[in-house]
């Protein structure tokens, strides 16, 4: 009974290929648990606007939303399992973020670090008004399908933060309609680039993509930054921190191999090379599962839009029924039900009136 699981609902914007930070940040934890849950995978493309809003950003969304959600299939998303949606096709989750507004403060949004980066990411030299609302937009998603638990990235951990704080307001105001949901930040909350930089991210060119093939990745493996210091083999060099071995010790399953390339690379007795070529083939057979799914779920022409557009419209319902239920316990349900009866009440005598002249005409 699928009703009886908890409900689980994350996502991300449509802004191009996941990567290897995208996998150990998030997608690692949803498909280790999405057969537990009722889980609802959103594709936020509204929340894409609030750094990239031209008419050629939103012309690719249809191609990045199927990138999406091929990469969580790729990854082990079970489609039986996971319901995939488009934000803007379910206007409800709008007005349910203009309820939310009120429910949160400027400077308690102004305090979350993650938007000003996004902001000066996207060289913005102030704020947009919807980019400060970025975290009540995904309150709306999460509590839109009352979502109970919410694995997502670090950087994001903040915002969901802001929703718990908005369905305690919203309960204690207004009536118990929403759960507290729970987050979740996956095991290597942010994984370094392969430049060394702190954060493997598109922007900084430093990713390598779950959609990478063998040559891409042997060849981005390659030209990975290690321990600057180490200008031949034979001089020792540094574990800690490097890439490299951060790599290894997150995508090389045999642990044997990796203490014996750390014990040589400490003592000065291991090529780069060599320690490259080792982490190029335990990336190459952590993503080789992956592109055969990738294969299988390409062939099939039509398929990922099919998943999106049934997946949109079964969202949507549960929506309107949770908007309901906010409208009803706010008392917008009964502010127009007074007006509609009172309207209706007038209409009605007008009618009776009206009958009773012309009743009364055509006696005379
Ligand atoms: N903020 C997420 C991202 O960084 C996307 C997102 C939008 C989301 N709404 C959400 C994630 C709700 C989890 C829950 O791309």
């Amino acid at each position: 009974m699928a009703d009886l699981k908890k409900r689980l609902l994350t996502g991300e914007r449509p802004t191009g290929k996941l990567h290897l930070g995208h996998y150990v940040g998030t997608i690692q934890n949803r498909v280790k648990l999405h057969k537990d849950y009722e889980c609802f995978f959103i594709i936020a493309d509204l929340h894409m606007l609030t750094t990239k809003n031209t008419k050629e950003d939103i012309q690719k969304t249809a191609e990045n939303a199927r990138y999406l959600v091929l990469d969580n299939l790729s990854s082990g998303l079970d489609p039986d399992f996971a319901t995939f949606y488009l934000q803007s096709s379910i206007p409800e989750v709008c007005e349910m973020n203009t309820l939310f507004q009120n429910l949160v403060t400027v400077p308690r949004l102004e305090r979350i670090p993650s938007l000003k980066d996004m902001a000066r990411a996207a060289g913005k030299s102030e704020m947009p008004y919807g980019l400060l609302g970025y975290p009540v937009l995904q309150t709306a998603d999460i509590l839109c399908v009352k979502g109970e638990l919410v694995p997502v990235g670090k950087d994001n951990a903040a915002h969901v933060e802001v929703s718990r704080e908005i369905a305690k307001r919203f309960n204690h105001l207004y009536g118990e309609v929403f759960p507290i949901p729970d987050v979740l930040v996956g095991d290597v909350p942010s994984l370094v680039g392969t430049d060394g930089q702190a954060k493997m991210s598109k922007s900084l060119d430093n990713a390598i993509y779950l959609s990478d093939d063998e040559k891409t990745v042997d060849k981005k493996v390659m030209s990975m930054f290690t321990d600057p210091n180490r200008v031949r083999a034979d001089v020792p060099g540094q574990v800690e921190g490097n890439p490299v071995f951060i790599y290894h010790d997150i995508f090389n399953p045999d642990k044997r191999e990796v203490e014996d390339l750390k014990s040589r690379y400490k003592a000065g007795k291991v090529g780069d090379v060599e320690v490259k070529q080792k982490l190029s083939k335990a990336l190459n057979d952590f993503l080789y599962p992956m592109r055969e799914r990738r294969n299988r779920f390409e062939n099939e022409k039509g398929y990922i839009d099919e998943l999106i557009y049934e997946g949109t419209k079964k969202v949507r319902k549960e929506v309107q029924k949770t908007l309901y239920e906010m409208r009803k316990s706010m008392g917008f349900v009964s502010t127009w039900r007074s007006i509609e009866r009172k309207a209706t009440d007038r209409a009605k005598s007008r009618n009776d009136a009206d009958n009773s002249v012309s009743s009364n005409t055509t006696q005379s």
